[in-house]
């Protein structure tokens, strides 16, 4: 009973993620529902000062100026400025951080080689100042335009990597063709069908410590991005056991989750990344992180009660 009230919960917050109607009109009410707690800020200045407080911990940031259901040119452009401007903030506070971006936000949705030239401008200004594009994964349809982007601008830059899903059946043979890139191992957060996607949670757990295992060992830099604390302890063991140097990998998580965890690991010298989204268009982002842990509505809760 409890499993089918977790999915139905899950698919709600999935459709809500996925309503354009709601993802448009958040934008104008600023951050609500509890989102200012999980989203650091509606511009760069507020993101800043967010990123230089992690900062003083010994944590670096991978941020990501929020936008995705981007269907118009002048929206794409709009945001492949602002994340030029991100990227000018960095190298101007001297941030300890990097970019992380989705190419719906760049215009995949519109035109493949519009989305690529968008992309093409920012990595190469990132690239200047030596700072690093960390391309997410959205869902599946936009799998292989993400990857065929990836290959066309390695050819020229290599301060670009990507995300790789644990719950797609076909993620072992792509961490293997990208295994001399840094790459960020997720469990996955869209909703896939059976045909493409482990659905059962054991499964993509087991897949998961068999990808991060894999790219500790093989890969170039693994960034291993969870709030589970029993894949962090497994992979604590698996990198002391194996000597995995420091460098070659790092823990992330998102900004506002277990706070105190993700102070503790920088605290015990692991390389430790929060992601750190900010801006209008936070509403799928936070409907997302409402489908993937039912219990993120507390936050919801206390803001809304704390009135
Ligand atoms: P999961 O939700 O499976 O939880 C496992 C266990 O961990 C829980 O049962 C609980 O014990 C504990 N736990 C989890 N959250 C907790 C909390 N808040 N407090 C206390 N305990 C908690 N996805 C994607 O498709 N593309 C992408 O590009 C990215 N990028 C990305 C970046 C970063 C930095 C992160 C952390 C995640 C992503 N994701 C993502 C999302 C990812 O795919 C996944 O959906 C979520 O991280 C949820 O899975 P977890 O591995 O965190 O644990």
């Amino acid at each position: 009973m409890e499993v089918i009230t977790l999915a139905l919960t899950r698919d709600f917050f999935m459709m809500l993620s996925q309503n354009k109607v709601l993802n448009s009109g958040a934008k104008r009410w600023g951050l609500k529902l509890g989102a200012q707690s999980v989203v650091a800020g509606t511009n760069i200045e507020e993101m800043v000062e967010s990123v230089k407080k992690l900062n003083e911990n010994g944590i670096s940031a991978t941020i990501d100026n929020l936008g995705e259901f981007v269907f118009e040119k002048k929206e794409a452009t709009e945001a492949m400025n602002q994340i030029l401007g991100v990227i000018e903030a960095i190298h101007k506070n001297n941030l300890d951080a990097h970019i992380s971006l989705k190419p719906t936000q760049l215009g995949l949705d519109i035109e493949y080689g519009f989305c690529l030239e968008n992309l093409r401008e920012i990595v190469a200004k990132a690239y200047e100042y030596n700072i690093f594009i960390n391309f997410d994964m959205e869902d599946y349809g936009h799998l292989q335009p993400s990857f065929d982007i990836i290959d066309e601008l390695s050819k020229e830059y290599d301060n670009l990597g990507t995300v790789i899903q644990a719950y797609f059946y076909q993620s072992e043979e792509i961490i293997k063709k990208y295994e001399n890139y840094r790459l960020r191992i997720v469990k996955g957060a869209y909703k896939e069908p059976e045909n493409l996607a482990y659905q059962d949670k054991k499964d993509i757990d087991r897949n998961y410590i068999k990808l991060i295992e894999y790219h500790l060992l093989n890969g170039k830099f693994t960034s291993i991005a969870t709030h589970d604390h029993h894949v962090i302890d497994h992979v604590k063991n698996f990198a002391k056991k194996n000597n995995i140097p420091q460098e070659k990998f790092e823990f992330q998580m998102l900004y506002g989750f277990r706070k105190d965890l993700q102070l503790k690991l920088a605290k015990e010298g692991y390389n430790f990344c929060t992601y750190v989204p900010f801006g209008n268009d936070w509403y799928g982002y936070f409907m997302r992180r409402l489908a993937e842990r039912p219990q993120n509505l507390n936050l919801v809760a206390k803001q809304v009660f704390s009135k």
